[in-house]
Parts: C-alpha cells; structure tokens; sequence
C-alpha cells in the first residue's frame, strides 16, 4: 500500500466532517498509522473510535510551544518518528478588515500561521535525523484571491503566511530528505462552513465553481495522500489547488 509503515501527524483532526479526520481515514486505509492533534478532547475521543485501531488522539493545542514540543515528544515515544505532518488545524471569522480587533488577528494568525510554525519545528528534528518526512500545510484560496467566502483579512494573511513558509521549510530542507507542500482548498464542505449560508447562497457557490459542485474533504484527502507518499518524492515547495476551477491562476 502507498502508506505502508507511514506514520502521520494531522492537527485539527478530532472534527468528525473535518479535512482532518477525512485525511487520517484515507491515509489509513492506504496503511498509515495517525495521531491526531486537536484542542477537543470529547471530538477527539470520538474520531478516534470511530477511525479505529492505528489511530491515537492527542490533546494539543498547536498555539502554546511547550505543550507542542511536549505532544511530539510523546508521539515519537508512543509510535515512533513521523513520515509526514499535515498542518491542518485552522480557525476562521467571516469579519471585515475595520472589525477586526487585535485578538481577533491574533487569535487567527494564531492558530493558523503560528501553530503551523510551531508544529514544523516540532517535527523537523526527528525527519533530520531519518534524512526523510513530508510537511503539509493546509492553505486556502482565500490566501491566493485575497478572500474566500468566510475568510477575513487576517485569514487570508495568515493562509498566505503558510504558503511562504512552506517555501522557506521545501528551500532549506530538502538536501536533508524533506519535503513540504501546501494544499489551497476552495469551498469545501465541513463544519467551518455549515450551516452559515441559505439556500440561495449556496446555490449561487455550486454555480459560481467551474466544476459546479463544492468540495469535500475527501477531495482534499486525497491530495494529502498523494503528497505524503513516494508518489509525490520529487514535489517540494508546491501548492496544490482543490477548488473545482474556483480559482485558476
Ligand atoms: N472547509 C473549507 O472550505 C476550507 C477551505 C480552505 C481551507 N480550509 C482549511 O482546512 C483546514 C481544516 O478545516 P475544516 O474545514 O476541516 O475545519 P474544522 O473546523 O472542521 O476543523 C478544524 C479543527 O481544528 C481544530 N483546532 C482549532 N484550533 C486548534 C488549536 N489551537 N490546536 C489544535 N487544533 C485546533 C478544531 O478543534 C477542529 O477540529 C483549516 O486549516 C481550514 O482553514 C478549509
């Protein structure tokens, strides 16, 4: 299987319709083992049931470096170094430039920018000493079009933030066996964006998409399979975009 022997870290993956969790059940079925990184412990224990034997939750909030080193630590003594990291965590405030307040900003960047940051670092020193690992960061067609559909500002700043520091992570360590891409979903359907449009709304996204469909977190999924495995060995700094021709460059 493409994941054989593979284990892989995914944060922000305890949300049952999640980009996380669709991912670890892929990466699982293609023989992966995951542990999966969330601030919900009662979602967390949940998903891990519901995903079965090979899958370990672990509480974390991927804001506060201590308790991240702390988490990878515990990961890599539990099962093992990680093969790949999926930055997948992220929170997002449908709010416009002038509302944002500086916790807002911070409370974003945050989670998405920082945490992504503080993750890499965590993990880095453990697929330098193997000389292999793949890093993934979950970006937005927000960061490329400067706004998605709920994405603010400060969300699009931050989802661009990631894509330059996978540029950074994919330059500077891939000499030593690692690589780092980024994935830039358009609209996808989970938690982040349910139940917060009518009808019409949606209706007006299905048609404004090339594809005419959203997407799911099984399109992503599969996109992460593909990076965290030999298929993708010669693809460093690069951004996939799954958005159903929403955006094309
Ligand atoms: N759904 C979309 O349309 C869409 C589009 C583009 C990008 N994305 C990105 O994809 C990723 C996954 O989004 P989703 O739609 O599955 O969202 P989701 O809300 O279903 O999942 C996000 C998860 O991150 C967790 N989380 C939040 N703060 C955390 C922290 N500090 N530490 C650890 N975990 C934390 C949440 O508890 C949740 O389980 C996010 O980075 C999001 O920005 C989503």
């Amino acid at each position: 299987m493409l994941l054989d022997n593979h284990l892989a870290v995914i944060t922000g993956a305890a949300s049952a319709r999640g980009i996380g969790s669709a991912t670890a059940r892929l990466m699982m079925q293609h023989g992966a083992r995951v542990a999966i990184l969330d601030t919900d412990q009662d979602a967390l224990d949940s998903t891990c049931e519901s995903l079965g034997d090979g899958a370990h939750g672990y509480r974390c909030d991927v804001t506060d470096w201590t308790a991240t080193r702390a988490c990878f630590q515990r990961i890599a003594q539990d099962l093992g170094p990680p093969d790949t990291l999926v930055n997948n965590a992220g929170i997002t405030q449908p709010k416009g430039l002038l509302e944002i307040e500086e916790d807002d900003f911070d409370a974003v960047v945050g989670v998405n920018l920082k945490g992504t940051f503080f993750c890499t670092k965590a993990v880095l020193p453990y697929m330098q000493e193997r000389g292999r690992g793949s890093v993934i960061n979950m970006s937005s067609v927000s960061a490329e079009r400067g706004g998605g559909i709920f994405g603010g500002p400060h969300y699009s700043a931050a989802k661009a933030g990631v894509l330059g520091l996978m540029r950074a992570v994919a330059r500077n360590h891939a000499r030593e066996g690692i690589r780092c891409n980024a994935v830039a979903p358009g609209f996808i359907e989970t938690d982040i964006t349910a139940g917060k449009l009518s009808a019409e709304q949606h209706q007006g996204i299905r048609e404004s998409i090339p594809a005419g469909r959203t997407g799911s977190p099984e399109d992503v999924a599969r996109i992460c399979v593909f990076l965290a495995s030999e298929l993708s060995e010669y693809v460093t700094g690069e951004v996939v975009d799954v958005n159903g021709g929403m955006h094309i460059d």
